[in-house]
């Protein structure tokens, strides 16, 4: 599987490289700036770095791991470079408050509002894995994947698997993306409460 990580400099898109790069996946990584991505291809052990616009020709699955507020601009940009392959979106729009922080008010996903922008399948997915926990090693817990084509979305969940110790679980059509997408908010809320790296890992399933 060859897959293009598209702000794939930060701290998630990275850590996400990195673990793909060392279970075998061919990975690119992108940037808005070339010689950045290059540079951090060569620490992640990527195969390649590019510009994002070059990153995401040829792949068989698009990661889009900007920062959240810039997914959906990003995605408007890429969308004649991306055609029809698969893009998985790991984007949650938090808003941090004294209080704690929310998650988006907006009744729709960024998930599904980037399948109104895009020509291929939309996926989403690895809302649950923080960076932190994927810097160091496979993070621990599963991964959930969303999405309304199958292809697609076994694709996403392949790519789940090389980076969680737990499984990969196939959550449902891409709607499931408004929690998914929400359930970050509730793992930031945990890690800041118990100074941890909270994780989940679901039981009854056979
Ligand atoms: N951090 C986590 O623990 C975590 C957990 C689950 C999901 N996520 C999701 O993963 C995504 C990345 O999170 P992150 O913490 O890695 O974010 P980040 O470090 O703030 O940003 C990631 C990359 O986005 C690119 N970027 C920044 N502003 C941009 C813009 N205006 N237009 C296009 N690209 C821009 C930058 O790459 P270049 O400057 O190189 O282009 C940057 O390295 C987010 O959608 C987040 O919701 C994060």
């Amino acid at each position: 599987m060859r897959v293009a990580v598209v702000g794939g400099t930060g701290d998630f898109g990275l850590a996400l490289a990195e673990r793909l790069a060392e279970s075998g996946v061919e990975v690119v990584i992108g940037s808005r700036d070339a010689a950045r991505a290059e540079e951090k291809a060569r620490d992640a052990g990527a195969a390649a770095g590019a510009a994002n616009e070059d990153a995401v020709r040829g792949v068989d699955l698009v990661v889009l791991a900007t920062k959240a507020d810039a997914a959906l601009p990003t995605a408007g940009q890429l969308a004649a470079a991306i055609g029809a392959t698969p893009v998985l979106s790991v984007a949650s729009e938090l808003r941090f408050t004294k209080e704690g922080v929310f998650p988006t008010d907006d009744p729709r996903s960024i998930a599904e509002r980037l399948q109104d922008t895009l020509h291929g399948p939309v996926t989403a997915g690895l809302h649950s894995l923080a960076a932190s926990s994927l810097a160091h090693g496979k993070a621990e817990g599963d991964a959930f994947v969303c999405g309304d084509d199958a292809d697609a979305k076994a694709l996403s969940l392949e790519l789940a698997g090389h980076v969680v110790r737990g499984r990969a679980l196939d959550a449902g059509p891409l709607a499931s993306a408004r929690a998914l997408e929400g359930m970050t908010a509730v793992i930031v809320n945990l890690n800041k409460r118990y100074k941890g790296h909270a994780g989940v890992v679901v039981t009854g399933l056979p």
